[in-house]
């Protein structure tokens, strides 16, 4: 896709009705000679808007008017340039859990969770958050309220669960794991929260005490190099669940397809949530809202779901 469709994209499908300035930042890009020049001297994975929006204000780059943003991110072209190529988008939303809920807690318990692509493995705690589904009673933990309270609307026959699946080993695999107790990831992993989302910045703050607390086990490298010899660590007595969230859309189609071919072989449960594009569904009902980019959730390659990319709405349609 071209680089202002992308920004164009970013715009309407995933900042409106979520960021007024990443809205206007986007669009600002997309309309920019200039700045899409400049994003074209990088390499294509590269020139995503939430990496340049998130490095701009990594930098320093406060979120400001489209005109203000401009002339900082030129007056400061080379920092930012610098930690676009350094960094990656690693967003770690533990709100993504809501969505993957009902489908963990029908499955046999206790579980032993594989998660790939898990930057900081915040998403490798399902059963350490509360939730809160549309207007039904809240969901906790046993031990209390949980570390952070997910509030998910729903639509559909959602299968909301009566309680928490049980967790009895957690592991990850990331390109770069994410170490929570390490300042300078702590700082990328908040940049990469949209500027006006406070409750995710208050979740996220939630989660990460939680993972420094506990943390998570997590492997580096590529997610079809490791998935094999990190799914033969977990222990027997439990069920195996292979999961993803927002991964796939970064891998090419060799890998996407490398990886489902493997995951299908591994024993154990496959539950992925993805941008339709990055996983191949034969075919799937209409969007509840054609307007905004949603992700499909899906147990071993049959979707169930449309979900909000930031876990914030679950649309049940199986
Ligand atoms: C957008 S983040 C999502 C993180 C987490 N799953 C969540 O939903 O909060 C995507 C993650 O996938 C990782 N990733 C991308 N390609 C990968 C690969 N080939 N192997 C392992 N991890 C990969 C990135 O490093 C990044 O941490």
């Amino acid at each position: 896709m071209a680089t202002a469709e992308l920004y164009t994209e970013f715009a309407s499908a995933q900042a409106r009705g979520e960021s007024a300035c990443y809205l206007a930042w986007a669009q600002g890009v997309a309309a920019d000679r200039e700045l899409l020049g400049l994003l074209a001297q990088l390499p294509e994975p590269k020139r995503q808007p939430n990496l340049l929006f998130a490095a701009a204000r990594y930098t320093g780059i406060a979120p400001a008017p489209f005109a203000d943003f401009r002339a900082a991110l030129l007056a400061s072209w080379p920092q930012v340039r610098s930690v676009m190529m350094m960094r990656r988008t690693q967003t770690n939303e533990a709100a993504r859990c809501a969505p993957l809920l009902p489908l963990l807690a029908a499955l046999p318990q206790p579980l032993a969770l594989l998660e790939v692509g898990a930057s900081a493995g915040l998403c490798l705690y399902p059963d350490r958050f509360g939730y809160r589904y549309g207007n039904l009673p809240p969901l906790a933990p046993a031990s209390g309220p949980g570390a952070a309270v997910i509030s998910c609307a729903i639509e559909g026959p959602v299968p909301v669960p009566a309680a928490l699946p049980e967790v009895v080993w957690r592991a990850g695999i990331d390109l770069n794991p994410l170490d929570v107790s390490n300042p300078a990831d702590v700082r990328w992993l908040e940049t990469l929260i949209w500027p006006e989302q406070d409750d995710r910045r208050r979740r996220l703050a939630a989660a990460m005490a939680l993972a420094r607390a506990d943390p998570p086990y997590l492997v580096a490298g590529d997610l079809n190099d490791k998935i094999g010899d990190v799914a033969s660590q977990a222990p027997d007595d439990a069920t195996l669940v292979i999961f993803h969230t927002s991964v796939l859309g970064y891998l090419d189609a060799a890998g996407r397809s490398a990886f489902t071919t493997t995951v299908r072989d591994l024993p154990g449960y496959w539950i992925s949530n993805e941008i339709p594009s990055a996983v191949a569904f034969g075919s799937l009902p209409p969007s509840p809202d054609p307007t905004r980019l949603l992700s499909v959730l899906a147990q071993d390659g049959r979707p169930v779901a449309y979900a909000g990319l930031h876990g914030q709405d679950l649309h049940w349609f199986a």
